[in-house]
């Protein structure tokens, strides 16, 4: 599954998008309201604060919509710490640690450090959440 990537960047730090995997938690929004706006266009401007405080904003995202990378190194996460997996309050499955998703004849389909798995059953990217609990009122 090819997933749409939107890149932003300046000469330290280089944001993505994800969109199809957004699950609008609105950490980034919260974290960084000068750096992530969804009423500009382009709702990310890199510019807006140190790739520091960028990056900090961007570890607390759930979905794993938003990554960077800075001075180019990828991301780094500590992977001697076990996979933790939690349940968001009327919301997915969190998952933050290495995963693999395979499908039902176990091809890959994705791969990553976190996620966000639906829930509610109503995403239209199963297995990711993408949002939809909110718009369902998913209570769980
Ligand atoms: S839990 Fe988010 S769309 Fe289902």
């Amino acid at each position: 599954m090819a997933e749409k990537t939107i890149t932003y960047k300046n000469e330290s730090i280089t944001v993505f998008w994800k969109p199809e995997i957004c699950m609008h938690a609105a950490k980034c929004v919260g974290g960084s309201p000068s750096v992530f706006d969804p009423k500009k266009k382009p709702w990310v401007n890199v510019n807006a604060e140190s790739a520091e405080k960028i990056m900090a904003t961007i570890d607390l995202c759930p979905s794993r919509a938003l990554s960077y990378i800075k001075e180019g190194k990828q991301e780094e996460e500590n992977n001697t710490e076990p996979v933790e997996i939690s349940l968001m309050k009327n919301g997915p499955i969190l998952v933050n640690g290495p995963f693999c998703v395979k499908d039902a004849d176990g091809n890959t389909i994705k791969e990553g450090k976190k996620a966000a798995f639906c829930r509610c059953g109503g995403s239209s990217n199963k297995p990711f959440c993408d949002g939809t609990h909110k718009s369902i009122g998913f209570e769980g």
